[in-house]
């Protein structure tokens, strides 16, 4: 394996916001598990624990997911950002602008962005749904670990030709996921990734984000 490789792979990976029905085989979603596994953690705690819908399971958790939202308030276990500003709110705009033009919401169509942000909450139509947490005693480091394994995650499943979405907007129903899946209030739910095969036809996937240029992000001492 070459860097070229494994930049062909990040290349090729992105988020999907739509997904055709047909189910990842059982013995495909272990390998991704399998090999997300790798993952490094502090003290190789490997705080990860995932909860990972199928079938008609996925489906009854959509519908409950979307009762929620539409009754109930946002209570997630993670402070959600309180600002995104400057450089950060212009790439947060940029990415939004790019979906919403690809799926032909205008600017300033609330009720428009409003559906497509329910989308959300359909799983994008995914037909499995990975919910990701970590113990609470660990902190923003468990936390930071289980970032790690969410990434790799992503690329395992994009090497299987399996496409995939993190998504905090589904752990922003935190409460209520602990009490659907019976996860213990000592774990944080971090975030989902809702996973299948794309659609890649379809006008939501028909975008792609962009990077900062090197001299955004790094500075050199030395
Ligand atoms: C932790 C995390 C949470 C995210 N939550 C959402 C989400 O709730 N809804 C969504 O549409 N995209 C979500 N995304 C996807 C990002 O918008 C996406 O990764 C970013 O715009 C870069 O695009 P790319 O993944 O296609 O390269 C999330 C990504 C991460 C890493």
């Amino acid at each position: 394996m070459t860097l070229s490789d494994l930049d062909r792979l990040l290349a090729e990976r992105h988020s999907c916001r739509a997904f055709r029905p047909e189910p990842v085989p059982k013995d495909q979603i272990k390998q991704i598990l399998t090999s997300a596994s790798r993952a490094p953690s502090w003290c190789n705690a490997q705080p990860w624990n995932i909860v990972i819908t199928s079938g008609a399971e996925t489906d009854a958790f959509r519908r409950a997911l979307q009762n929620e939202v539409t009754t109930g308030a946002p209570e997630p276990d993670l402070p959600f950002p309180t600002a995104y500003t400057g450089i950060y709110q212009e790439r947060r705009r940029k990415c939004g602008w790019a979906l919403y033009e690809a799926v032909g919401v205008q600017r300033g169509d609330r009720a428009g962005s409003a559906k497509q942000m329910m989308e959300n909450f359909a799983l994008f139509g995914a037909p499995h749904c990975a919910i990701i947490s970590s113990p609470a005693d660990l902190g923003p480091y468990g936390a930071m670990d289980c970032g790690g394994f969410v990434m790799a995650f992503t690329l395992a499943a994009q090497a299987l030709g399996v496409a995939t979405i993190p998504q905090a907007a589904v752990a922003s129903y935190g409460k209520f996921l602990h009490r659907y899946f019976d996860i213990p209030d000592d774990r944080l739910i971090l975030c989902a990734i809702s996973f299948g095969y794309s659609d890649a036809d379809h006008p939501a996937n028909g975008f792609r984000t962009d990077r900062a240029d090197l001299d955004e992000i790094a500075r050199w001492v030395g």
